[in-house]
C-alpha cells in the first residue's frame, strides 16, 4: 500500500519503520505538511489537539481511507464527538481508530513476542479491512470494538485506564480473547 503518514514522532515514525518493513510505501509528514496525493491510506499520528493545523498543511487529501492514532492531551474539540470524528470531518474517508491503545516504545519488541499483542480499533466498516491488514503488518492482533461512533471516543475515554496500568508496569502489551484463546 501507499501510506502518508501525518507525524512522524514516536507513533508516526515507528509505524513507517514497520510498515517499511512489511513491504508498504510509506510518505512521512511532519508539522510542515506535505502532499498526500496518491495515498491509499492516510494516518494520523499528531498531538491530537493540532490535528485542524497539522491536516491543514497537507493538500492532496481527498476522501482517502484513514486510520487515526491520536489521543487527547489537552482539552478536546466538544464540536465532533471524536478526534476520529474530526480527522474523518477534515479528509473525508472512511476512517478507524486504531493504535491509540498501544505504546510506541513497545513496537521494536513486537518481534521478541512468543503470541503477536493486540491492538483495539473502532471502524467504519468501508475502512475495517484495510485497518486489519495495517494492524496485523505492524505485528499487532486486531481487536475490534465495533463501527467508529461510539467505538473511536470509547477507545480516547479509556486512555485514563491506559495511562494508570502504564504507571504501575510502563509500557504494557496486553490480549484479548474468547475462552480457549490462551
Ligand atoms: N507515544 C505513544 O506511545 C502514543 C501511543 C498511542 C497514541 N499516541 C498519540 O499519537 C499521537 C502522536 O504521538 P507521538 O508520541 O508520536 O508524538 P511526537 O513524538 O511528539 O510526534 C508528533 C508529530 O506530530 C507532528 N506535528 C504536526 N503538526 C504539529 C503541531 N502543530 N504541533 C506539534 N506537532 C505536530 C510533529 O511534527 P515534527 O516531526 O515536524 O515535529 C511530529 O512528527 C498523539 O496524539 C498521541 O497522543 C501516542
Amino acid at each position: 500500500m501507499n501510506i502518508t503518514v501525518v507525524g512522524r514522532g514516536r507513533v508516526g515514525g515507528g509505524l513507517a519503520r514497520l510498515w517499511t518493513g512489511a513491504g508498504h510505501k510509506v510518505t512521512g509528514l511532519g508539522r510542515d505538511g506535505g502532499d498526500a496525493t496518491g495515498a491509499d491510506v492516510v494516518v494520523v499520528a499528531v498531538p491530537g489537539h493540532t490535528i485542524a493545523d497539522a491536516l491543514g498543511r497537507v493538500s492532496g487529501l481527498s476522501g482517502q481511507i484513514t486510520v487515526d492514532a491520536t489521543n487527547v492531551y489537552q482539552e478536546r474539540d466538544s464540536s465532533f464527538p471524536s478526534l476520529s470524528h474530526q480527522v474523518k470531518s477534515i479528509v473525508g474517508g472512511p476512517t478507524a481508530k486504531s493504535f491509540s491503545t498501544v505504546f510506541a516504545a513497545t513496537y521494536a519488541q513486537i518481534p521478541a513476542q512468543t503470541t503477536r499483542p493486540g491492538n483495539l480499533f473502532a471502524s467504519d466498516p468501508a475502512a475495517r479491512s484495510t485497518t486489519e491488514q495495517l494492524v496485523r503488518d505492524a505485528g499487532f492482533d486486531p481487536v475490534f470494538v465495533g463501527d467508529l461512533d461510539p467505538g473511536a471516543r470509547l477507545l480516547e475515554d479509556s486512555s485514563g485506564l491506559t495511562r494508570a496500568l502504564a504507571a504501575q508496569m510502563g509500557p504494557f502489551f496486553y490480549r484479548y480473547g474468547r475462552p480457549g484463546a490462551f
